[in-house]
Order: C-alpha cells, then structure tokens, then sequence
C-alpha cells in the first residue's frame, strides 16, 4: 500500500501530521507516539521574539470542541532552534515550523532566521493579529495574505505553506491570493471564532471573549471549505478540522486534500495522531485502496 504523499516537492511517508499548537514542541508526545511514524511534525506558532500570550482562562469546553485563546505563547525562534529543532531532528519525519508575527517584518525576520536551519517547510500561520491593522488577522482579507506570502515566499529557504483562517467570506478568494502570491502549499481551516458564556456568573468563560473553536464541532466546516479551495487552486492542501479518527481522514482526503493534520483529538488522546494513521490504514485496507492518492480525487 502506497501512504507517501508529495507536498511542495518533499515526500512525507504519509499524509498524517499534528496540527499546530496541539502537539507541543513534539516532546510532550514522544513517549505516547512513535514520532518516525508521522508523515510529518508541524510545531507550534514561533515568533521572532517571545510571546507571553493571554491571561487564564485560555481553554473552555463547548458540547462537542473546545474554544481557545492560548494566544500563540511561544519562547521565541531562537530558543525554538536550540531547543526544539535538534530534538525533532533526530526523527524521520519532515518538520514543518509554524510562524507568527505581528507585523510583516516579524514574518519576514523569523522566515529569516529558519532559513539555514533543518526545517523542512514553514507553514505561515496568518491568523495572527496584525498590530498595525488593529488587530485583525492577516487572514483576513485577500489583499493582506498576497501581500505578506509574498513577502515571507521571497526570503525563506524553504517551501512555504500559507495556513487559511475560516473566519472569511470567500475561502476559495484567500486560497487564489495564497497561490499568486507563490505559496508552495495551503493548510486550512485554523479555528473558527466563538463565544461562551457562563450563564452562572454572568461572565464570558474566556477573559477575552472570544476564542477559537476546534474539534468535531468544526469538521463539516472544514471540509467544505477545503472543499472549495480545492477547486479553485492548483497546490496541494494540508486538511485539518475535527479529524478525530482515520474515517474523518479519509472524508478530508475526499473533500480535496493530499495531506491531514490532527489538532484537538491530541488534547483528549495523546496517541490520536498514530491512531488516526492505523484506523485510515484499516479504512484503505477495508475499501480496497492501494494508494492514498485514489481518497483525493472526487469530482
Ligand atoms: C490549543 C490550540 C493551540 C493552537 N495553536 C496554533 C498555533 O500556534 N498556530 C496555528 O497555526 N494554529 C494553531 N491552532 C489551530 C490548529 O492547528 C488547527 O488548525 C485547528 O485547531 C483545527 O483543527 P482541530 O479541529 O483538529 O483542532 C491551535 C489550536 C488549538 C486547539
């Protein structure tokens, strides 16, 4: 059975991969997940500086998700690349490094930095909030994810994947953006902005409001949205959203991507990303699939 899949010219043994931010620096995993069986490990968010990120309350649970406002805490890319890339390195898997900024100098300068180092692929994570713009995400609007892909796409050594927020009108509007700007790959969907309240305290159960929704809540939005993206782009795409089980893999691979990532299921099951490999492995052998590639192509 062929599982290898060809995303912007590196070949992952597999299309299963963590989503960022759910998997920590790979570390916390290790003992739980045999890190070679990934096709690859996609990092947390790192910025060219540290990030504190939100005050607590940064996680609630909803009826089938969660919210978070975790607020892309990170020790910074250069204790990224002393103490987490070498960790990584010692796999035989791609490591994919997501980056954040707040402005399109701070992409620039940690794409810069990353540049000589092992990464494989730096996936460019545009849902951070762009000081300049007041806060708005860069994912935003189709103007801003050209103009900062193109920015990023001309100083990093490596392929580069643009990582689409769902909060938008026209998802398939911001892949084309992605791709003219010369993304080498999209990932989508990040998470999508919720509200809970607590109806006890009469208080918002994040302090700052408002979060991002992930888990089973999501995937139907996903795979529409990759869905759509597929049809309106050329590069390959990255799927994530609620895949819980190898099933919800196979359903995304259908929707259109060739790679999926595994973000809230970690939270709940630390083996999730291994166990989502062997149950899509099942599903392929059950249904008389020889290659992962037949699951992409749905008209
Ligand atoms: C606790 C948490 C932290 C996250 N941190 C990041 C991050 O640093 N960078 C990023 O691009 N996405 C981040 N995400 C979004 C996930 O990578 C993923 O896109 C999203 O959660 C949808 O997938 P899921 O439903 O499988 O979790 C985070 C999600 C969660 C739940």
């Amino acid at each position: 059975m062929n599982l290898s899949v060809n995303i912007a010219g590196a070949i992952l043994k597999n299309p299963v991969m963590p989503a960022s931010g759910t998997f920590g620096s790979g570390r916390e995993y290790a003992e739980f997940v045999d890190i070679n069986r990934l096709g690859a490990v996609v990092t947390k968010g790192v910025s060219i500086t540290p990030w504190l990120g939100n005050p607590p309350r940064r996680i609630a649970e909803t009826a089938s998700g969660v919210l978070n406002s975790v607020g892309l805490q990170n020790a910074g890319v250069e204790a990224f690349l002393r103490d987490d890339l070498p960790f990584l390195k010692q796999f035989d898997t791609r490591v994919i490094v997501n980056i954040c900024g707040r402005s399109i100098d701070e992409y620039i300068a940690v794409a810069e930095v990353l540049s000589g180092s092992g990464a494989d692929m730096l996936e460019l994570n545009i849902s951070c909030p762009n000081v300049g713009e007041g806060g708005l995400s860069f994912g935003a609007d189709a103007g801003m994810v050209y103009r900062v892909t193109t920015a990023v796409k001309k100083r990093s050594g490596q392929p580069l994947i643009v990582k689409l927020s769902p909060n938008v009108t026209s998802i398939s509007e911001m892949a084309i953006a992605a791709e003219n700007a010369g993304a080498d790959a999209i990932s989508l969907i990040n998470t999508v902005l919720g509200m809970k309240i607590d109806i006890r305290r009469r208080a918002f159960a994040l302090p700052r409001k408002v979060g991002g929704l992930s888990g089973p809540a999501i995937k139907p939005i996903a795979v529409r949205m990759v869905y759509e993206a597929s049809r309106a782009v050329n590069i390959p795409i990255i799927g994530m959203g609620g895949i819980m089980t190898g099933e919800d893999a196979a359903e995304m691979l259908m929707a259109g991507a060739s790679a999926v990532a595994v973000g809230t299921a970690n939270l709940s099951k630390l083996t999730a990303t291994a166990d989502v490999l062997d149950e899509l492995i099942l599903f392929m052998d059950e249904n008389g699939f020889n290659d992962i590639r037949e699951l992409t192509i749905l008209s």
